[in-house]
């Protein structure tokens, strides 16, 4: 594969030449590494799927084309190996969040599917008639759809808590809201469009002393800051692998082993029985009694890569890249006029706003014209956009490829959109 880095990003140029003296973007382009990513465009939509660095298509390419086999079943040397690699990467995500042991990890499509399982295997098993279920008016329609099934099953009920001025999950209000009734509390760890980082701490501590479970939506976050689950103690974990720079179609469930063991199956076929007659069949403990089927093999391999390629550069860099990016972002277009900026000044990695008399797929589609792709729309979470009272945002969300370059070209080209809407 062949790089596009050969000459400079026209991003790292911008950025050079712009620097304002003692102001500054942690230095961390790593664009080189990210071949789908050509000289000049400004991809700001990670939020939605990061691109991916060579390292994991490398990964990807070496599992088709040099090791494939399919795992746990194979009794010749090239399954045994696959399946020592694909048990690597279940190690491999214990470690990168804190869980004890790979067996509280498992492999799902997504947080999506992360989600129902938990919803349907722990819900099904455990919500009742006069239970409820606490969400937040930021969450995705992963994290609300899933539990609006499982409540019609149950015959549970939903909480919603609302937000603080500045777009946080308000905590007093969950405080407050919390009762002997509330079985789980799920919620953002950082939301997809505002970029709003929950205290995890005390929204498992209050969850906790209510006697709730709390599952934490973690898309948002393990791109952008170290995640250590057994540091914030809860129960529940998702993320999905493409948001991390790995493969689409391969995601993590995190549960702590004693909740996993005693939840039921939620997916029947092979890979997860111990013994089947048609009179009775038992089931493997977790997580294999979670991944019913010919697992996603080479997706797991390719998360792996990805979780190295984040550890290597180091998620408090991470972290520290993408706030500077925010906050300059932020700035500059406060400077605008007529931009509304949604979200906490403190967002991580994310920024949504509105351009008055402008639809947000106008923006996007203009900006696109002058290389810089955002994201409209609603983001998958259309409560939160009833509450914001708009239809849809924009949003610009970084990676690490990402400059002040790109910042610049986002400026410009909203300089752009108004002169075209007058
Ligand atoms: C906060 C959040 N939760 C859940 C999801 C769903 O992820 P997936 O579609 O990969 O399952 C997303 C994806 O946009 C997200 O940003």
């Amino acid at each position: 594969m062949t790089s596009p880095a050969a000459a400079p990003h026209p991003a790292s140029l911008r950025s050079a030449s712009l620097s304002p003296a003692g102001r500054g973007t942690a230095p961390l382009d790593r664009v080189a590494d990210f071949p789908a990513i050509p000289s000049g465009w400004s991809y700001l939509d990670t939020a939605a799927t990061a691109q991916k660095p060579k390292p994991v298509i490398e990964a990807i390419e070496r599992g088709y084309a040099e090791t494939y086999a399919t795992v746990h079943r194979g009794v010749y040397q090239r399954s045994a190996e696959m399946t020592l690699a694909f048990e690597a990467s279940r190690e491999r995500a214990a470690r990168f969040i804190g869980a004890r042991s790979p067996e509280e990890i498992v492999f799902v499509r997504g947080a999506t599917e992360g989600i129902n399982l938990v919803a349907q295997s722990w819900g099904g098993a455990n919500l009742r008639p006069g239970d409820r279920i606490l969400l937040s008016t930021l969450e995705h329609h992963s994290n609300i759809v899933p539990w609006q099934l499982a409540a019609d099953r149950t015959g549970a009920a939903i909480d919603v808590v609302p937000l603080t001025p500045d777009h946080r999950i308000d905590l007093d209000a969950m405080a407050a809201m919390l009762t002997g009734r509330h079985r789980i509390v799920a919620l953002a760890h950082v939301s997809n469009v505002l970029g709003s980082v929950l205290d995890v701490d005390r929204a498992a501590g209050l969850a906790h002393a209510a006697g709730a479970l709390l599952l934490l939506d973690g898309c948002q976050a393990v791109p952008r800051m170290p995640v250590d689950v057994a540091r914030i103690g809860c129960d529940f974990y998702v993320f999905s692998a493409h948001k991390l720079y790995g493969p689409t179609g391969i995601g993590i469930l995190w549960g702590r082993s004693e909740l996993l063991a005693s939840m039921p199956p939620w997916q029947g076929g092979g890979a997860m029985i111990d013994r089947v007659t048609f009179e009775k069949t038992t089931y493997l403990p977790p997580p294999a009694r979670f991944e019913a089927g010919t697992p996603h093999v080479v997706g797991v391999i390719g998360l792996h890569a990805a979780i190295d390629y984040v550890e290597t550069i180091g998620l408090d860099a991470i972290a520290a890249h993408e706030s500077a990016l925010v906050r300059e972002t932020r700035e500059a277009l406060s400077s605008l006029n007529s931009v509304r900026l949604f979200g906490p000044e403190d967002s991580a990695g994310i920024v949504s706003f509105a351009l008055e008399g402008v639809h947000p797929h106008d923006i996007g589609t203009i900006l696109d014209e002058s290389r810089v792709a955002i994201r409209a729309g609603h983001h998958c979470a259309q409560p939160l956009m009833a509450h914001l009272g708009v239809e849809a945002t924009a949003r610009a969300s970084f990676g690490v490829y990402n400059g002040r370059g790109d910042v610049e070209a986002l400026v410009e080209g909203l300089e752009r959109v108004r002169r075209i809407f007058g």
